[in-house]
């Protein structure tokens, strides 16, 4: 089978294993990777926190958002801005991380799963 169509069939298992997944995703699950992918420019003073007020220092952080509000809709990835940056799906000059390495699939799966059973902690 040529591999367009092996990714193309397997992908949608992927992901509904992880969505359809009995263990719940918590903040537990999420702040490793924000604090291993964001954490450098989005903690205390950083340049990230200055430009746009968004800080992963705890839970409550993560869920204010930004200076203008929150990047975060609970229940709803689709309506989120930060699944929406770390998944390619907005403007590329606003991927974040920062002109870095996008999180990986598994990554950003984790953080999409998280916001839609709720963004609980
Ligand atoms: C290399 C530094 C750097 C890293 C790493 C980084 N950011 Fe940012 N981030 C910035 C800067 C600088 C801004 C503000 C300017 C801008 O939006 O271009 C910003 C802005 C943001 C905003 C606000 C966007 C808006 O339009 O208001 C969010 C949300 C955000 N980052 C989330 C993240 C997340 C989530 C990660 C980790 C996956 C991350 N950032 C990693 C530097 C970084």
């Amino acid at each position: 089978m040529n591999d367009r169509i092996t990714t193309f069939l397997l992908t949608p298992v992927i992901a509904a294993g992880l969505a359809g997944c009995s263990k719940s995703v918590t903040y537990a699950d999420v702040e490793p990777v924000l604090q291993e992918r964001c954490a450098e420019c989005h903690t205390g003073d950083q340049e990230g926190v200055v430009a746009s007020g968004f800080s992963v220092d705890s839970y409550e952080t993560v869920m204010k958002g930004t200076k203008l509000g929150p990047v975060i809709v609970a229940g709803s990835s689709a309506s989120s801005t930060l699944y929406r940056m770390v998944a390619g799906k907005t403007d590329p000059e606003i991927h974040m991380p920062h002109g870095k390495n996008p999180l990986s699939n598994e990554q950003v799966e984790t953080i999409k799963v998280w916001i839609d059973q709720g963004a609980v902690k």
